[in-house]
């Protein structure tokens, strides 16, 4: 059994208060969605608690750790010179794995796919995709619509998310990760 109160002081040293503050709202928001779905509340507060890990890394010690520990990433070149931070999923698996001996397949995934979600999405993985974004400190414009969608329906939500993430990159003209695209080409217009 994982022990929360360790996660949590783990995330207290290791997260700016912000953020901190950021993985609890969201880790409760997690659980409460998940029960509404029918989905396992306790699994979901988990993963919510372990999605931000390595959130708040610098850029040069994400790309370290990538490599050190050979990290399998999707389009790593990309990633490494223009987006770093998109790292902190796939770190953020390793160090539960190896901090918290999490060997659940679902939490696992659900980690590595919380920044731009994957073309192989389960229901968790979309619950906690949705959780992230629609956490009770998002304040963006759409988020009490993506919240209200995320009780309605979680594909729907997921898509929204995507969406947003994406249009964003556009709005503020930066580059958009490669993967991403291929994830919003394979499920939009999936219903
Ligand atoms: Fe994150
Ligand atoms: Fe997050």
């Amino acid at each position: 059994m994982i022990n929360e109160v360790k996660i949590i002081n783990y995330l207290r040293k290791n997260l700016t208060k912000q953020r901190f503050n950021h993985v609890l709202g969201m880790a409760e928001f997690a659980r409460k969605l998940a029960l509404h779905h029918g989905l396992k509340g306790d699994k979901a507060k988990l993963a919510g608690l372990l999605h931000d890990l390595a959130r708040n890394w610098n850029e040069k010690k994400l790309i370290e750790y990538s490599k050190n520990r050979f990290l399998r990433i999707p389009h790593k070149k990309f990633i490494m010179e223009f987006q770093p931070i998109l790292l902190h999923s796939f770190v953020g698996v390793d160090l539960a794995k190896k901090i918290f001996h999490v060997k659940d397949k679902n939490i696992l995934s659900a980690i590595a796919k919380h920044s731009f979600g994957a073309v192989q999405m389960s229901s968790f993985d979309k619950l906690i995709y949705v959780a992230d974004l629609a956490a009770p400190d998002r304040t963006y414009r759409g988020v009490e619509f993506l919240r209200k969608i995320a009780y309605k329906n979680l594909d729907q939500a997921f898509i929204e998310g995507i969406k947003k993430k994406i249009s964003h990159l556009l709005e503020v003209n930066e580059k958009i990760y490669p993967e991403a695209v291929r994830v919003w080409n394979f499920w939009v217009k999936q219903d």
